[in-house]
């Protein structure tokens, strides 16, 4: 297969960081462009970012020069074939709809457009059907390119362990996360004020759990997504961990369910993808009283597997209580994206 050229949007952020490394020796794409902010555009990579992760800088974008966002419609960048965008919020707004119009696909790791009806919020595992939405964005705004979006960090841990457990029926979902730091981006939160201790909000972060897990689950319903119809109630918090989001997770069912029914509904989940960065298990079962944790864990299934553990039955109604744990900047940002890329390709929307 000829490889194709893919830009990075925030290519020098936390999560730019994770594409640029994910991206290295991929079989079906290469990096061809790489943009940030005004304070590194003009820099080559290796000085504009700061690089932390603990693989070396790859070389192929080492020496890349950064382009600010008003390039990316410069006619050397018109053979890039897909947008990977780990853009702020505000800035993401703007530079993504700019990109769908000059025809690019762009496949999103930003909150600003995951709820707009018209827009697919995709993990493949569970509801690659949806990408159907991307023909009525297109002909609703008149774009020749589209977004494609992948959920919030911990809502793809979580709707992941969820999928599973849909045919049992669930009732509600009650979670409490245990957030890493790489969430909160660089420079995202001082040391002073995380080590030693555990913060208990994270802005927004309950409400994108609440709300996108039911998109995700939910049903495509001719021209729109029909809500999955369950409520999810979230807290959640940050801990003094690098990588890896864990989670307490309380699900009701309609009816008794016992622990292992849900534990047999994990371990009969499977993925029809095959894609490089496809997992072949999704959802990991560990069996140890103490798993899954963040540094044990996190990395299964290359970061892109979700690990469950400590399945048992709850005090309260039809209640099982369960630990779900995945890679926050791999299965829950950059690799989101990159996967949802690969199935683009696969199912044709990217000539
Ligand atoms: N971290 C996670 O685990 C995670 C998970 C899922 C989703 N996300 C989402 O992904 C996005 C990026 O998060 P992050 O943690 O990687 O943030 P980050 O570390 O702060 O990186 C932000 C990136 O955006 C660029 N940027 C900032 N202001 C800009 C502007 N005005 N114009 C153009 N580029 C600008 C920065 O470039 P400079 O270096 O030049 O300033 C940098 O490349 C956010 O929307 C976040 O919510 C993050």
């Amino acid at each position: 297969m000829r490889k194709r050229k893919v830009g990075v949007l925030g290519a020098t952020g936390s999560v730019g960081q994770r594409f640029v490394q994910l991206l290295e020796g991929h079989p079906w794409f290469e990096l061809g462009a790489l943009f940030a902010s005004e304070r590194s555009a003009g820099k080559r990579y290796k000085d504009a970012a700061q690089w932390f992760l603990p693989s070396k800088l790859p070389q192929e974008a080492a020496e890349m020069v950064v382009q600010p966002m008003d390039a990316i419609g410069a006619p050397a960048n018109e053979e890039l074939a897909i947008m990977f965008s780990a853009l702020p919020g505000d800035v993401a707004s703007k530079v993504e709809r700019r990109c769908a119009e000059l025809g690019f696909a762009v496949s999103s790791n930003v909150a600003v457009h995951r709820m707009e009806p018209d827009v697919p919020l995709i993990i493949p595992e569970i509801n690659a059907d949806h990408l159907a939405l991307i023909e009525m964005q297109k002909s609703n705004r008149g774009w020749d390119g589209f977004i494609v979006t992948n959920p919030n960090c911990s809502t793809i841990v979580m709707a992941l362990s969820l999928k599973p457990l849909l045919p049992l029926g669930i009732h509600t979902v009650h979670v409490a996360t245990m957030q890493a730091v790489s969430g909160a981006g660089y420079t995202g939160l001082g040391s002073m004020a995380i080590l030693d201790n555990v913060i208990p909000y994270i802005g927004k972060e309950e409400g994108k759990m609440e709300r996108e897990t039911l998109k995700i689950l939910g049903r495509l319903d001719g021209a729109s997504v029909r809500n999955a119809p369950f409520t999810v109630c979230a807290s959640c918090h940050r801990v003094p961990v690098m990588d890896g989001h864990t989670m307490a997770i309380w699900v009701n069912f309609k009816d008794a369910v016992s622990a292992d029914a849900v534990k047999d509904a994990f371990l009969n989940f499977s993925s029809e993808f095959k894609t490089p960065f496809a997992p072949e298990k999704p959802v990991i079962v560990r069996e140890e009283p103490n798993r899954p944790q963040p540094r044990l864990d996190r990395d299964a299934g290359n970061g892109m597997s979700v690990s469950v553990g400590r399945i048992r039955s709850g005090n309260v109604g039809n209640e099982i209580k369960y630990i779900a744990q995945g890679h926050n900047t791999v299965r829950g940002a950059s690799g989101a994206s990159i996967l949802n890329a690969e199935v683009l390709v696969e199912r044709g929307y990217i000539p």
